[in-house]
């Protein structure tokens, strides 16, 4: 048993800022290092790989051999599509070519973060790049998309560990994303929401409905249309979430947030 394989994982970053992997590198349950040490080989991650340059890649092809049809691939950013591809290219390929090799014999792909998922800030518009979300480029593999700007790190973590302890993908909504961590909205277990219910907003930043705590929603909070769960896991160990931090939910998580109304406009 010492020497069974572990899960392999292959991790490929494309139009991204590395937020996914800030917050992945945040998980405490389990813990980053439990997870790569004994529960996942992680064999190619940019950021977090021992090895670079042609050493990295060829330990992306070992992997994909030694692993194939088993093995899950994890994509962070969107992939840009317009003049074939050339927006972005890692060791001379282009990330439409890197994705399609990647994926041609995984078990499965996840999808972290609102840019893979849903084409994210790089999708904005007007879009320069021709970017577009993993799901559009993949087809006939099972895809999980884990949404969020960042996602939160229980979702990614808790998503690979359930297919690991069950060998197969978790529940899914109409979006791809797993039910245990997107099946309610930010509104559904915000603690402020009985200050909605009873009619009490705050009007600025710094009024007295603010120091109060009341509700965020006149101020932009876009909780009811959000489907997340840091209303009830919280971020950073459990400890605070934006609008327990006095700022509105800007709906990070969900598709086109960047171009659907102003960040602070009331729905
Ligand atoms: Fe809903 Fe946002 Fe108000 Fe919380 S602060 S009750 S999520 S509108
Ligand atoms: Fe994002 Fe809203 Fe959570 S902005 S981090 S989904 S509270």
């Amino acid at each position: 048993l010492a020497r069974a394989r572990r899960q392999s994982v292959i991790w490929l970053s494309f139009q991204e800022c590395t937020g996914c992997t800030e917050s992945f590198t945040r998980s405490f349950s389990p813990s980053l290092e439990d997870l790569i040490f004994d529960f996942i080989s992680l064999d190619y991650h940019h950021t977090l790989q021992s090895v670079s340059g042609e050493a990295a890649e060829a330990a992306r092809r070992q992997a994909m051999k030694d692993n194939a049809g088993q093995y899950i691939v994890v994509v962070d950013g969107s992939v840009p599509t317009a003049a074939e591809g050339v927006y972005s290219v890692i060791a001379g390929q282009t990330n439409l070519a890197m994705l399609a090799e990647t994926v041609e014999h995984a078990a499965a792909v996840v999808a972290v973060g609102t840019c893979a998922a849903f084409g994210g800030l790089p999708e904005a518009h007007p879009n320069p790049t021709g970017a577009v979300a993993i799901d559009a480029l993949v087809k006939g593999k099972p895809l999980i998309n884990i949404p969020g700007c960042p996602p939160m790190p229980q979702a990614m973590v808790g998503t690979l560990t359930h297919i690991l302890s069950f060998g197969q993908l978790p529940e899914l909504d109409a979006l791809k994303r797993p039910r245990a961590f997107f099946g309610e909205t930010i509104h559904d277990r915000c603690y402020r929401r009985p200050f909605y219910e009873r009619g009490l907003f705050a009007h600025s930043f710094d009024d007295e409905g603010a120091r109060q705590g009341w509700c965020l929603f006149e101020l932009g909070c876009k909780g009811p249309v959000t489907y997340n769960a840091c209303a009830s896991q919280k971020w950073n160990g459990g400890v605070s979430f934006p609008i327990q931090s006095g700022h509105g939910c800007i709906g990070c998580s969900e598709p086109g947030f960047w171009d659907r109304g102003g960040l602070y406009q009331p729905l």
